[in-house]
């Protein structure tokens, strides 16, 4: 176990790594902890949670709107909850995202403190401050940034979560070792997916280096003027993608990937064989590298995009495989390059 403490405006947070959800009632008094959970993990750790004050929702992508929000916090209301308790969301980015939003807003806010149980949540979703909500097919339309006073890593959760939610982690993964990481993008090329489910100290490894990477891009920028904005390589098209057609986020995200590096060879002159080598290493996690989809119907979702600015929009490209870059391209100019993919 170790426990580090990262610095962001001013607040810290203590990043508790490989330590045992066991020990939270010693973050914040057991009596004002408020878990908030999906009905998943409520099931399959009734035991872990029955001593605390528990929420659960559904805890699904088409759930994770203001209506949700609306219900967890008229619970919370009959619950009394006050300035004095905690919030803790345990669960994957669904939950991590709601709750850090709800900790956000509920009566101006409330203390936070994250147990992410996904992949996905430990090295990304969890991570940041970033929290929010969709709306209607608009993915994240709504939010804040608020540091937790935690992130709790516990890595036995990883041994229910399901093999496709494992996969769908590696879509992340994937996407830091592209912007970040060339030696991690030849680490994982080396391994597959057997192989971290099988050893779990490379598991642990990749994800804290995961967790180290993601931590540097925002202590760089927390509030994303330059450098946090590389991480969105692969969700302009993935985010559209993940709600017109309803697949989930690393799946929708490996796709927007292949889209983006495609991009990049007409924009920045990104060599055909890495955008190869990025499609073998997606393959080799079982990840989509393409399906059926509309791109003209996605760009216009685009459109209503967070990155969107009038006519334009900002888009991550590839240098080369570890070094991105974010320019503004015109939609006009989107619209033409798609037509050569
Ligand atoms: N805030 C950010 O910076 C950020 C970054 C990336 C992604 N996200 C958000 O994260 C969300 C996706 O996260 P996700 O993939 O974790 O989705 P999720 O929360 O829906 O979890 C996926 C599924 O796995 C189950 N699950 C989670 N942990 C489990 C465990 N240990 N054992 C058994 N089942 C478990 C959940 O119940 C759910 O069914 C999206 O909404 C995305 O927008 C946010």
């Amino acid at each position: 176990m170790s426990i580090s403490t990262l610095s962001f405006s001013g607040k810290k947070v203590d990043y508790i790594i490989d330590d045992t959800f066991e020990t939270i009632h010693t973050y914040h008094p057991k009596e004002k902890i408020l878990l908030i959970t999906d009905t998943n993990m409520a099931h399959i750790y009734q035991a872990k949670i029955k001593s605390y004050n528990t929420i659960v929702v559904e805890g699904k992508e088409q759930n994770k709107n203001q209506e949700t929000v609306d219900g967890i916090i008229e619970k919370m209301l009959a619950l009394s909850v006050d300035k004095s308790w905690m919030l803790i969301g345990l669960g994957g980015g669904v939950i991590t995202d709601m709750v850090g939003y709800i900790s956000a807003i509920y009566k101006r806010g409330l203390k936070l403190g994250l147990v992410p149980t996904s992949i996905l949540a430990m090295c990304d979703a969890a991570i940041g401050g970033k929290n929010g909500v969709n709306v209607g097919n608009y993915k994240n339309m709504v939010g804040t940034l608020k540091q937790p006073e935690f992130i709790l890593f516990d890595f036995e959760f990883l041994k229910s979560l399901p093999k496709e939610e494992f996969i769908n982690g590696f879509a992340e993964i994937i996407k830091h070792a592209c912007i970040k990481d060339k030696a991690m993008f030849e680490e994982l090329s080396q391994n597959n997916i057997a192989y971290y489910l099988q050893n779990e100290n490379a598991l642990k490894a990749l994800i804290t280096r995961n967790i180290n990477i993601k931590n540097e891009v925002v202590l760089n920028d927390e509030f994303e003027t330059a450098d946090r904005y590389l991480l969105n390589f692969g969700h302009t098209f993935g985010h559209a993608i993940e709600n017109t057609y309803n697949i989930m986020h690393g799946y929708a995200i490996s796709i927007g990937m292949v889209i983006a590096a495609k991009l990049s060879e007409q924009v920045m002159g990104f060599s055909k064989n890495e955008t190869q080598q990025i499609i073998a290493l997606l393959e080799k996690y079982n990840l989509p590298t393409q399906a059926d989809i509309d791109l003209r119907k996605t760009l216009e979702i685009l459109k209503q995009d967070k990155k969107a600015d009038g006519a334009d929009i900002n888009f991550v490209f590839l240098q080369e495989i570890g070094i991105a870059q974010s320019k503004k391209i015109a939609f006009k100019n989107l619209s033409e390059m798609i037509n050569k993919l």
